[in-house]
């Protein structure tokens, strides 16, 4: 009798909503090609371990997981095995101890869900351990190449929208300016996004300059029209006016975005003297209960996913375009970094309803005005 296909699937980076809806998917797909199908415990962890952390999943024990935040394998996402960081300190390359937890889990092809970090990482894995790759992008920050939508993305969106229609209550009955700072790394696709969704009148984000006078200027002429309160949406990269950015470092060395929120606030409430209040929205982005989109869109890649493994279709990333899941070149995907298009549908939209979004080279809004 032939050997049955075993697959691995694991998911690494932040963890996002839709997660689990991927996992179930790709158990019950693999069911109609009679694979196997390993979970991989904590992303790469779980093949550098000995004995190798890893659990046989079935259909049983993925019955109704689509309906939890989080994801049943555990991620990490500060272990990249070719600068593991070591309880020491220093950054030692443990890749071969991956790769050979590959091949001692007898794995004929792994399914990795990250985001572009994590998905370049496992690529290079990949490439020097001779494993069968597919990658699934997913990532609040839904700053993937060659996808419009990565799983999470939507959850990230809805839980932000739901905190400013929250937010735009009290900053009504308080006639305050509302700032609330989101997450998004680089790209400002959950500010512009949610900004838009929720309502605000100023949104910032790292793919535009702004000058803090005229997000002054936008909340005082509110006010002399008449409106009582102002709300305003900061992706957490934005940097300072000056262009200084804005982290920290914690107690265990890693430097972390966080901050912008407060230095707007600070710079509204000192130059308009309208009271202010900022929040940081943090990590409820990541949790939650998946939307239906996020357990739609993972449906759809872990289906895809492993009918790319049946038909030997390796190194490549399923993909969201034009109403379609399709695949790409995994390198295609990790070789650029997506950011908002300044000259795009969202920016013009946000114009159009006359919401502060910093200073847009007047050229441009000629091409994009809606
Ligand atoms: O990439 C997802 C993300 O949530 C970013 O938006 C954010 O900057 C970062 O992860 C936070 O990471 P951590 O969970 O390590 O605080």
């Amino acid at each position: 009798m032939p050997k049955r296909k075993r697959i691995g699937i694991l998911t690494s980076g932040g963890d996002c909503g839709g997660l689990n809806a991927v996992i179930r998917a790709v158990v019950r797909r693999a069911r109609d090609y009679d694979m196997e199908v390993y979970g991989i415990k904590d992303a790469t962890a779980g093949l550098m371990a000995r004995p190798v952390e890893a659990e046989l999943l079935d259909v049983k024990r993925v019955s109704g997981i689509l309906r939890y935040g989080g994801t049943i394998l555990g991620t990490v996402n500060k272990g990249n095995p070719f600068a593991y960081p070591m309880p020491d300190g220093s950054l030692v390359d443990r890749s071969a101890e991956v790769i050979t937890g590959y091949h001692r889990l007898g794995l004929d092809a792994l399914i990795g869900v990250g985001g572009d970090g994590s998905l370049a990482i496992l690529r290079q894995l990949a490439l020097q351990g001779d494993w069968n790759f597919v990658g699934i992008p997913k990532t609040i920050d839904n700053d993937v190449c060659a996808t419009e939508y990565s799983v999470g993305f939507n959850t990230a969106l809805s839980v932000a929208v739901e905190a400013l229609d929250q937010l735009t209550y009290t900053a009504i009955s308080h006639s305050r300016v509302m700032v609330m700072e989101v997450m998004g790394r680089d790209a400002g696709h959950i500010a512009i996004s949610a900004g838009i969704a929720g309502g605000a009148h100023v949104i910032l984000i790292p793919e535009i300059p702004y000058k803090l006078e005229n997000v002054c200027k936008r909340i005082r002429d509110r006010k002399e029209r008449g409106n009582n309160f102002s709300i305003v949406v900061v992706a957490e990269a934005v940097r300072t006016e000056s262009g200084e950015p804005v982290t920290y470092t914690n107690s265990l060395g890693q430097s972390l975005y966080g901050g912008i929120g407060h230095y707007i606030g600070n710079e509204i409430a000192l130059r308009t003297g309208i009271e202010t209040r900022v929040m940081v929205l943090g990590h409820l982005q990541r949790g939650g209960t998946p939307s239906p989109l996020d357990r739609l869109l993972g449906a759809a890649f872990g289906v895809a996913a492993v009918d790319l493994i049946a038909q030997g279709k390796y190194d490549r990333m399923v993909a969201w375009q034009n109403r379609r899941v399709v695949d790409v070149p995994l390198a295609e995907a990790i070789s650029q970094y997506r950011r908002v298009e300044v000259d795009g549908a969202l920016i013009a939209t946000a114009i159009g309803l006359n919401t502060y979004v910093g200073e847009v080279d007047p050229q441009l809004l000629r091409s994009i005005s809606p």
